[in-house]
């Protein structure tokens, strides 16, 4: 064939993610190839969950496939928007889990966070312009920038400190530091997450009420990814509880992914300012044209149940221990067997561990010794070059397994 794909495809070819390279080579075949059983592999690679989801959003599924006319309306467009119930029971939803105080007309819905911050990036940011992200943060950012603001600059700002290893050990100077990089790159947008993706952490309440102090009624939009929202293990800081009417530079991601293991089942929201809202309306327009309409439906369904009969903090609250529980498992293993400085998470999914040496080879090492997958760091940013993201999530039912697998890896590493 002649023809080539475009400039941008072929440059994302010759820079394959190491992420996607490593969970490559822990494909059944590979690891065969390597000589180890696949049924013996333990992966912390994944950025998933693994909890059920409950058993009434369940069956809000099944009583709309199982009427003729709820599954007719079901095979219907959307509003671009999203259907009005489903947003009405989002801020129900998003009132009883943390007291946000949020109308309708702030929510729009799209098919995940992946597809929604897409469309963000090309409605509020123009090519070239500035980002600011966090070192580490979630790799797949990275490309997404490319994708939609070609040529736009990446700036990081210091969130793990590698000769200490510890997570913004010094707030005064990270907001220092925030301000001097803020004057001298003025970005467009300021990309946090919360919990965060790969460290574990949630951003200080300090830092986001400084950001935004810094930001007020400046062309700067702060966007706070809440993928993992429901899974804090402390306190919840105050800002998961703001609402778009009283920060209006302030744009909340959403995702129905992770709190209610709905990962294959594409569903998010951003909450945000009217303005931003009915930009995002013009760009999905273009983009889905409308958000799912059988999973916004079952979506509603289920929060207006499991509001009416107390359930929906109930199951919050016990699969948020369980993530709790299932990340101090990983860090007593770490301690215990690889002795290797990690970050202890204060929710979500991960946390991130110093192995002291190049990641890249680190973790190819173990993989072909001990049949352990971990993902290298340097993929989320360059204060992860000698780091490894250890994902709890997939192990979260069977929790043996992530002291068998960090035990393993001690094993090799002590022969
Ligand atoms: C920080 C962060 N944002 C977004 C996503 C993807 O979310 P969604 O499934 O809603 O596209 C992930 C997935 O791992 C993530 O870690």
């Amino acid at each position: 064939m002649r023809a080539n794909l475009s400039k941008l495809i072929q440059e994302q070819f010759k820079t394959p993610s190491p992420i996607r390279q490593i969970m490559k080579m822990a494909e059944r075949q590979n690891i065969i190839n390597l000589g180890l059983d696949p049924e013996e592999l333990i992966s912390f690679g994944g950025g998933w969950v693994n909890h059920f989801t409950p058993e009434s959003y369940r069956k809000s599924y099944l009583e709309i496939c199982d009427d003729k006319e709820l599954f007719h309306s079901s095979g219907g467009y959307s509003t671009t928007i999203g259907e009005l119930e489903c947003r009405r029971q989002i801020c129900n939803f998003e009132k009883e889990l943390f007291n946000v105080r949020l109308s309708k007309d702030n929510v729009i819905i799209g098919l995940g966070s992946t597809q929604l911050m897409h469309d963000l990036f090309i409605t509020i940011s123009d090519p070239g312009d500035s980002i600011m992200l966090l070192d580490p943060t979630y790799p797949n950012y990275f490309g997404q920038i490319k994708f939609t603001l070609r040529n736009s600059k990446t700036i990081f700002l210091e969130g793990l400190d590698k000769e200490s290893w510890t997570f913004i050990p010094d707030l005064a100077k990270t907001i220092e530091d925030f301000q001097d990089l803020y004057q001298a790159r003025n970005p467009k947008i300021i990309l946090l997450v919360s919990p965060d993706n790969p460290t574990g952490q949630i951003i200080p309440q300090e830092l986001v009420e400084a950001i935004m102090d810094i930001i007020d009624k400046k062309n700067t939009f702060l966007i706070i990814d809440f993928a993992y929202k429901s899974q804090y293990f402390e306190e919840p800081p105050e800002y998961f509880s703001w609402s778009p009417s009283d920060h209006s530079q302030l744009i909340a991601m959403h995702s129905n992914s992770k709190w209610g293991r709905g990962l294959g089942r594409r569903l998010g929201w951003v909450e945000a300012d009217e303005t931003v809202i009915n930009g995002l309306v013009s760009t999905q327009q273009c983009n889905i044209l409308c958000p799912d309409t059988l999973h916004q439906m079952a979506f509603a369904k289920y929060v207006e149940s499991s509001l009416r009969d107390n359930s929906l903090k109930k199951y919050i609250e016990e699969s948020r221990i369980k993530y709790k529980k299932a990340a101090e498992i990983t860090c007593d293993a770490i301690d215990q067997y690889l002795k290797m400085r990690t970050l202890r998470p204060q929710g979500g999914l991960y946390t991130v561990t110093d192995v002291g040496k190049d990641s890249d080879l680190f973790v190819t090492d173990v993989l072909k010794n001990t049949g352990v997958l971990l993902v290298p760091g340097k993929g989320f940013g360059p204060s992860l070059k000698n780091g490894v993201r250890i994902s709890y999530g997939p192990l979260v039912e069977n929790t043996e397994k992530i002291t068998e697998g960090i035990k393993r890896i001690g094993d090799y590493l002590s022969h």
